[in-house]
């Protein structure tokens, strides 16, 4: 969507992003997991909030339920609202990373260029963008059904929903690619923590 209004700036106040990395001794980036419902995004967000909080690093996490309660609510799932959703969930991660924060955003983001806009936000302004693909097959992911939102969707009862009757796009080159059919969840954690420390991210 384009900028409808005019004569706007962005105001620089004294205190940088930098500043602000060095007071949490952390660098603030996005960590982006996309992938079917019932993939494990939440689950793997939750866990790895709890690893960074211990090792003294500051994260929040955003996540599908809770934005398309308040700030989305006025979206549901069509692939225009999808696009919209991801859109803004993109620029709230971007203010977060410049907070100082390092953001766990839990979206289906089923479209690859909706993902690859956020990306190309966040990198235009020097900020990590880290692609998460938690990978899980649509059978495993069906099994499970936590909410019991598949069963509805095959019954016909949920229209559009992803994996049944709407598409999801899987990452072509993410930074990271977990198998959570296979894969416990120490280690999905683990491999993402060894991430940000090898990347200078964390220490
Ligand atoms: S998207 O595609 O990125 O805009 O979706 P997201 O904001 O992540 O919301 C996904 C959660 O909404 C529930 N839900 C649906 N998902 C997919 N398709 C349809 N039609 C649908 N209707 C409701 C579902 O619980 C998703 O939760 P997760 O946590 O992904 O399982």
């Amino acid at each position: 969507a384009e900028q409808k209004a005019t004569n706007v700036h962005w105001h620089h106040g004294q205190i940088t992003t930098e500043d602000r990395n060095r007071l949490l001794n952390q660098k603030g980036a996005t960590l982006w997991f996309t992938g079917l419902s019932g993939s494990g995004k939440s689950t793997i967000a939750v866990a790895l909030e709890e690893a960074l909080f211990k090792r003294g690093k500051l994260s929040y996490r955003l996540d599908g339920d809770n934005i398309r309660m308040g700030i989305n609510k006025n979206l549901g799932f069509s692939d225009e609202d999808r696009t919209e959703n991801i859109r803004r969930i993109g620029e709230v991660s971007k203010l977060f990373v410049d907070a100082g924060l390092i953001t766990l955003s839990s979206f289906i983001s089923p479209f690859r260029e909706d993902r690859d806009q956020v990306r190309r936000l966040h990198e235009e302004s020097n900020m990590p963008f880290i692609e998460i693909f938690v990978d899980c097959s649509l059978s495993e992911a069906e099994n499970r059904d936590p909410k019991g939102l598949y069963v509805k969707a095959r019954a016909g009862e949920i229209k559009n929903f992803t994996g049944i009757d709407s598409p999801y796009e899987a990452p072509e080159k993410p930074e990271i690619h977990l198998h959570t059919d296979t894969t416990p969840l120490d280690q999905e954690v683990a491999i993402i923590i060894d991430y940000l420390v090898q990347h200078g991210l964390i220490s």
